[in-house]
């Protein structure tokens, strides 16, 4: 089904416009979701002509592309002609008068039926502002949908971010915002409903009879690069574990919902959120660790606080580690650890569900050496890598009766990792068809604020020394103690995984 549809993205010269909206745009062109009845109005401030803005928008195409004439084929200069630039500042009230005649010419011209997509490419000091005017000076049409997107992160806090809902609010209602959260728009990500619920053999032991811990790891090799204004604001726990960390901490414990639908997931998911427990300061301290990167001398990369925009005595933090408790049904009790980190040994992001111990080894009366039995454990690979690890104990072809563990292993190939939707694509997708399954509701966002707030309170309290890890590793010391203290490890870091 194509969609009659008009953009209006503000942050229209920025990086996110460039890397991942007009490409995810264009790819939705070509394979005809969205065909001659669209149209985009790119804003910023910056004086730019309809004709550069094209200019723009087919290199945006060309740099995404593996075509190398991608950027001169007809479709490409086809798909262009449908975007408009306009000259905006967000703070004055005239521009958007300016904005509206432009956004009703359109509507006549390309028959858009008043259904309008407002996407907030910029930073968040802005959305109360945009939205604000986007009602007061008549920009939402009373025909048609219109769809808000905003980017995160949504607020520092609790406080802020409900200070943020209500400024959106009071010109949107909630089924009109689409909260982005790319991760959810991930491939993987989207995958764990399908494995959770639609195998009886992962479904039946989906509880704390069955599961000993379940593992969530953020691992990026790179450090800061040139985020560091940023990130000098909000550090991993507000960048990685609000949001990304917990949308999957709350599709891997949520109840199963009746059916596959927006309100559904969503009901279950919040409930998921609301079981976890938020920690006082105490427990928050005695179960979140934190890190920051020191220089690899090997490699020549230098540690935080030498990066170029970062603060010499910097107390931001590049690592996370923690446990949290959840009371969700069946998994009530099953501890989820979680890890985040820059620098760290190897780019991977990946989920380890480790079950439980066979209570009764009957192997061990062989006398053999090898009847250990390994825990059995399910991996879902996220990133870079694509699939599925299911590692099993078997007979390791001896004449008596040893045991080996084997891993079950299906991984994308590159060819099928090429033809995925990119994670923007999928939820630009979604929003023109009005599907918010995987943005995240305000309850969600909030209540992973009060989640994460005690832990951010907690820390900002107390200097601690830093940097605490080598580059490289996967982490400080104390990450590795939070399990150990528990008789358990990491999965993520031995040799098979
Ligand atoms: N880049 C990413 O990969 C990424 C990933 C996840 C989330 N995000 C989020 O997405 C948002 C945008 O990020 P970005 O990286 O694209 O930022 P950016 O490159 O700094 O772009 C900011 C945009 O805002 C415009 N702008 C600034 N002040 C303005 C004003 N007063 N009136 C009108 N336009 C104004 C800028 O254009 P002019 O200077 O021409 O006005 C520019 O187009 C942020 O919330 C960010 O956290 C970005």
């Amino acid at each position: 089904m194509t969609q009659q549809a008009l953009f209006i993205i503000f942050g229209g010269t920025g990086d996110l416009a460039y890397r991942k909206l007009y490409p995810s745009l264009f790819r939705l062109y070509e394979k005809g979701y969205l065909k001659d009845d669209f149209a985009v109005i790119g804003t910023a401030r910056r004086p730019w002509t309809n004709d550069h803005y094209h200019e723009v928008v087919m290199n945006a195409i060309a740099d995404d592309g593996h075509e190398s004439d991608r950027t001169n084929s007809e479709i490409a200069r086809k798909f262009a002609s449908h975007f408009y630039y306009q000259s905006h500042n967000v703070n004055d009230t005239e521009h958007y008068v300016a904005l509206r005649k432009l956004a009703d010419k359109l509507d006549e011209k390309y028959k858009l039926n008043g259904n309008r997509i407002y996407y907030l490419a910029m930073a968040p000091r802005f959305f109360g502002t945009i939205a604000g005017h986007l009602k007061s000076e008549k920009l939402i049409t009373d025909h048609g949908y219109n769809r808000l997107i905003i980017e995160k992160p949504f607020g520092r806090d609790f406080e802020t971010a409900k200070e943020l809902n209500d400024d959106i609010s009071a010109a949107f209602s909630e089924d009109q915002i689409y909260r982005i959260d790319h991760y959810l728009g991930k491939e993987a990500i989207q995958s764990i409903a399908a494995l959770r619920f639609g195998n009886q053999v992962i479904e039946s032991l989906w509880n704390k009879e069955h599961i000993d811990n379940i593992q969530i790891t953020l691992a990026e090799s790179l450090g800061v690069e040139e985020r560091a204004g940023y990130y000098e604001t909000a550090g991993a726990l507000r960048d990685m574990v609000q949001n990304h960390i917990l949308q999957i901490v709350s599709l891997l414990t949520m109840q199963k919902p009746s059916e596959y639908t927006a309100k559904e997931l969503r009901d279950r998911k919040v409930e998921a959120l609301q079981n976890i427990k938020v920690y006082s300061a105490k427990e928050a301290s005695k179960n979140f660790v934190r890190g920051q990167y020191g220089e690899d001398a090997e490699h020549e990369q230098l540690d935080y606080r030498h990066e170029e925009g970062t603060d010499e005595h910097s107390q931001i933090e590049t690592f996370v580690a923690g446990k949290l408790e959840t009371t969700n049904g069946n998994l009530t009790g099953v501890p989820i650890y979680i890890r985040t980190g820059k620098r760290l040994a190897r780019k991977s992001t990946q989920i380890n569900v480790v079950f439980k111990d066979t209570t009764d080894n009957i192997f061990t009366a062989t006398g053999e050496q090898d009847t250990k039995l390994e825990q059995n454990v399910l991996t879902l690979y996220v990133e870079p890598d694509q699939g599925y690890q299911l590692d099993l104990n078997v007979k390791n072809g001896s004449q008596g009766y040893g045991i080996m563990p084997i891993h079950l292993e299906y991984h994308k190939t590159s060819a099928e990792k090429a033809k995925v939707p990119e994670a923007y694509e999928k939820l630009i997708h979604d929003a023109l068809d009005g599907n918010r399954t995987n943005f995240a509701h305000w309850h969600e966002v909030a209540q992973a604020w009060r989640i994460v707030d005690v832990v951010r309170q907690n820390w900002d309290s107390q200097k601690t020394d830093f940097p605490n890890y080598v580059s490289g590793t996967m982490g400080p010391k104390a990450a590795q103690e939070l399990l150990t203290r528990d008789h358990r490890d990491w999965v993520f870091g031995a040799t098979k995984h």
